[in-house]
């Protein structure tokens, strides 16, 4: 039986089974979909020690991310909080010309660029090679490395040690902790900080965001089981920023125990929430898993009634998460005719089990269904925007989280039955 990453002991309780699927982000090529896709457990454990909610199931790295098709967003949204991200840090961590910044799994360098553009000198370091490429084809010089102490040793001979190490949506997908954690050791400058970005384990709760698993995402985190995590490793939390971007994330910045640098910022504010909501029982996991199974029916009861009533159904974006929700809810292409995606790698792809072809928008236009089904709902306000002159014309979005609702155009709701949006 695995050990716990954060508190190295077994103390399990299992809380939530979504099946079993194929990789999220394994969208298939029209001339694969005669092979068979191999499926993995997703089943969701709790570590009644540290309170750490992991999968059971860790599949090799090499597998996952030496190839990757995710490539970091440039929506309006996410360009936003880019340039928040690196003025913020600019300014909370004195950052100036000839200091270091390096990023863990960096991916195409989009935020590496923000910092660029600051003067800061920037590194990235991205293990998906094809990734790694573009990054570096576009002017931002990046190692195609796995981040760990052999790395960092490297960094650290080559480039000198890091004022900041920021990993923005990576600590989730890491088996091995420790060896990253030493490998901050050694790069990181005695005053410097390390901020990782990840999604929070309580805005994955209490907002129902059970798509938001599958096997990339090996850890959801509380404070608490940071705090953990980083006091076993000699470190310790002194920044938390609860931001409201990929359905809610938390912004952690983390210094070496006992380093007097940087005045202490919202980590007590959080801790006490987490406390104060059970978040380190079983049962706010249990009544997650309750919750999902419902979503499930609900929404598997709209799907069903909109087909049975003749109208057509298309899929809204492909993220990794929509396959998660969609394999689980029997969701496949005899539901949705397509799914759009307005990422040109994902075009002319199938999705991983269900099978449904990923359209450009360009297509969704020329073929809009009566009903898109949201599966990029942490794009919703940026997406329902963008899509006005669909839902004037009538058409109208399945959102599935926090709780399946239909959205569509204001004014045309029959007797309110639907959330109507201006
Ligand atoms: P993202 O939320 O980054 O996902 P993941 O669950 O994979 O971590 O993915 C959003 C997806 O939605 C991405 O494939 C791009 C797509 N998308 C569109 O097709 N149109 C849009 O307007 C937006 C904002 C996203
Ligand atoms: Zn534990």
């Amino acid at each position: 039986m695995l050990r716990c990453r954060v508190c190295l002991t077994r103390s399990w309780e299992r809380v939530l089974s979504l099946g079993a699927t194929p990789l999220a982000n394994n969208y298939i090529r029209l001339n694969d979909l005669k092979k068979e896709e191999i499926y993995y457990p997703l089943t969701l454990l709790f570590c009644t020690r540290c309170g750490l909610v992991c999968l059971d199931t860790v599949v090799d790295a090499a597998v996952l991310y030496d190839f990757y098709y995710y490539l970091s967003s440039e929506s309006k949204t996410m360009l936003r909080h880019n340039t928040w991200l690196a003025k913020t840090f600019v300014e909370r961590f004195g950052l100036s010309g000839s200091d270091l910044l390096v990023e863990i799994g960096s991916n195409t360098g989009t935020q590496l660029g923000f910092f660029r553009e600051k003067g800061v000198r920037i590194l990235g370091v991205e293990p998906a090679e094809n990734i790694a490429s573009l990054a570096n084809e576009a002017g931002i010089t990046t190692l195609n490395r796995y981040f760990n102490e052999a790395t960092a040793a490297e960094i650290r001979e080559r480039h000198g040690r890091a004022k900041v190490i920021l990993g923005r949506h990576v600590f989730a997908h890491i088996d091995d902790l420790d060896d990253v954690l030493r490998g901050v050791h050694i790069l990181l400058e005695d005053d410097g900080a390390l901020a990782i970005e990840i999604p929070y384990l309580v805005d994955m709760v209490d907002g129902n965001q059970f798509d938001t698993i599958y096997h990339e995402h090996l850890s959801y985190f509380s404070v608490r089981t940071l705090q953990h995590l980083f006091e076993r490793n000699e470190m310790e939390i002194f920044g938390v920023d609860h931001l409201d971007i990929h359905g809610g994330c938390i912004l952690v910045s983390v210094k070496r125990k006992g380093c007097p640098a940087f005045p202490v910022r919202g980590v007590d504010e959080l801790t006490a929430m987490e406390s104060g909501k059970g978040v380190q029982t079983v049962k706010y996991l249990e009544d997650f898993a309750r919750r999902t199974v419902e979503i499930k029916v609900e929404l598997t009861g709209i799907i069903n009634r909109l087909k049975k009533a003749g109208k057509v159904l298309a899929g809204y974006g492909a993220p990794a998460k929509g396959n998660t929700l969609l394999n689980y809810c029997g969701i496949d292409a005899t539901y949705l005719d397509y799914v759009s995606d307005n990422t040109p790698t994902k075009q002319g792809l199938y999705l991983p089990g269900t099978r449904i072809r990923i359209r450009s928008e360009e297509y969704a236009r020329q073929h809009p269904p009566d009903y898109f089904l949201l599966l990029a709902w942490n794009y919703a306000q940026e997406i329902l925007q963008k899509e006005r002159a669909y839902l004037e014309a009538g058409g109208k979005f399945v959102i599935p989280i926090p709780v399946p609702r239909i959205v569509e155009a204001a004014g045309t709701a029959p007797g309110g039955a639907s959330e109507a949006i201006r």
